[in-house]
């Protein structure tokens, strides 16, 4: 184990509830009905696909212009409601596991679809952490696309195998495993059920166990 790639929003902080108001109040908007089973289907997925999503459900054929107001719109929503978040919703345990990764010198790579990470790992203090950051302006395939997972490993030096990723989306785990690389769920084991492995949150983990769990002990 060599290096840990961490998704954002639902693993290291809680935004993925922000994602959802934001998307359901543009859904509701268009007319149509968004569920947290929706949402769940959206995790993971980039700011364009996930309205491709939404205008689906709706039957809505849209002009390149109204999908840019309309993606500007849930994201101006989505940044007013990140705004107000204080530090603290990091997730727990989320700063004490990357400190103790990195007193064990494992590399940390980001690995996340949003074009706000940095302004997400900024605002709850974690950036200092990452040895790299992959995000949504550097990637041009969604998950479940292996593409962000496997730019995050080159940019650390690592293969896919000496990686674990982290990631509580379904199109996420699809990425890591196909990507090659051992992968945690965080989330529930019911619907997680292309992880390797299922935590309900970071809150348990520490580097020892990590270790075993990557050398199937
Ligand atoms: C993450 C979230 C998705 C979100 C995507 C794009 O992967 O899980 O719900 O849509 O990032 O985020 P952005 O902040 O660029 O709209
Ligand atoms: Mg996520």
């Amino acid at each position: 184990m060599k290096a840990c790639i961490f998704d954002l929003d639902g693993v290291l902080v809680d935004t993925a509830k922000y994602h959802f108001i934001a998307w359901k109040r543009l859904a509701n908007e268009l007319g149509v009905d968004f569920t947290e089973h929706d949402n769940e289907q959206l995790k993971g997925l980039s700011r364009d696909a996930s309205l491709d999503y939404i205008l689906v459900k709706a039957s809505i054929i849209a002009t390149t212009s109204e999908r840019e107001v309309w993606k500007e719109r849930k994201n101006n929503w989505y940044l007013d409601l990140v705004n107000q978040m204080p530090e603290d919703e990091v997730l727990p345990n989320c700063k004490e596991l990357l400190a103790e990764l990195k007193k064990h010198n494992i590399k940390i790579a980001l690995g996340s679809a949003s074009k706000n990470a940095k302004l997400i790992l900024d605002r709850v203090n974690i950036t200092q952490y990452f040895d790299a950051i992959i995000d949504g302006s550097k990637t041009s395939k969604s998950k479940p696309d292996p593409e962000v997972f496997l730019l995050g490993a080159k940019e650390i030096a690592c293969q896919p195998e000496e990686c674990i990723v982290f990631e509580d989306a379904i199109s996420g785990l699809k990425a890591a495993k196909s990507g090659g690389f051992f992968a945690i769920g965080i989330g529930e084991e019911e619907v997680l059920t292309e992880a390797d492995i299922v935590f309900p949150n970071l809150l348990t983990l520490n580097y020892e166990q990590l270790l075993k769990i990557f050398r199937g002990e």
